[in-house]
């Protein structure tokens, strides 16, 4: 029986005073809930502050992003190495808003360098984390052009394939995957829960189709886009979602433990 993991995204939101307000708030709310795996992924200024606050309590900290080399000269990155250093215990990557926004590039592409990540760097990303022991959330989707188009399924085995290349069964005892539909992220569409198990059911194919049945039963598969406190409990309870990805109800004290406690 996999343990449910409910992952709070802040992505680019408080400054840290009002970060150690929310992991305070959180603390009270949730101090007797141990059935439930649960995380914080705060903006990196804050990662050390909130690594502090939560010191001793059974909420693990994340990051939203990293590099894949483990030093050097890379402005403005952080690599994996370091978010360990931090007390990172995860991190996101292949989230739709540093793959490109809705699945496309803003810019030219030539231009973008290294800084939106495609199914090869995110591959990189993971390679790193797993290496440092930081537990990387992997977060494949669609967008809406690509569902209508009646390519959901053969979109998301390719970004598992391409992002899992060359890492082995034995490394991904600590991994996750966070299936988010690009449309219903931030936008309060959330998919319809039979259909989210659908997809999360198909991603758990997938993984024993590049490894193995009893590898594939060992990793959590969340869900994630406008997950709320009046919808999770009906996500958490299907067979296939093992938690959540959330985003701006994660702001909230009130309910993101409203969405821990659905997941009980
Ligand atoms: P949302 O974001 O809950 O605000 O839709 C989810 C995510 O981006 O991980």
């Amino acid at each position: 029986m996999r343990k449910k993991l409910v992952v709070g995204n802040w992505k680019m939101n408080l400054v840290q005073p009002q970060a150690l307000s929310l992991v305070e708030s959180l603390v009270k709310k949730l101090s007797a809930t141990d059935a439930v795996d649960v995380a914080v992924c705060p903006p990196y200024t804050s990662i050390a502050a909130v690594v502090q606050a939560l010191k001793g309590t059974q909420i693990s900290v994340g990051a939203q992003n990293v590099f894949w080399k483990d030093s050097g000269a890379f402005t403005g990155c952080v690599s994996a190495p370091m978010l360990a250093d931090a007390g990172c215990k995860l991190c996101i990557v292949g989230h739709s808003e540093t793959r490109g926004r809705f699945g496309k590039l803003e810019i030219d592409a030539d231009d973008v360098g290294y800084f939106a990540e495609t199914n090869r760097t995110v591959n990189q990303k993971i390679q790193a984390l797993l290496y440092h022991s930081v537990m990387p959330i992997l977060c494949v989707g669609e967008t809406l052009a690509e569902r209508e188009a009646g390519q959901t399924d053969s979109v998301i085995q390719t970004q598992l394939r391409e992002a899992l290349q060359g890492v082995d069964a034995s490394e991904l005892g600590s991994f996750s995957v966070a299936y988010e539909p690009v449309w219903a992220i931030g936008t309060g569409q959330v998919c319809d829960a039979k259909e989210a198990s659908r997809v999360c059911g198909m991603i758990r194919r997938t993984l024993a189709d590049l490894y193995d049945q009893q590898t594939a039963e060992g990793i959590r598969i969340l869900y994630g886009g406008s997950v709320k406190g009046s919808n999770s409990k009906e996500l958490f309870s299907q067979p296939d979602i093992d938690g959540g990805l959330v985003g701006g109800a994660s702001l909230d004290p009130n309910d993101f433990t409203a969405i821990v406690l659905s997941a009980v």
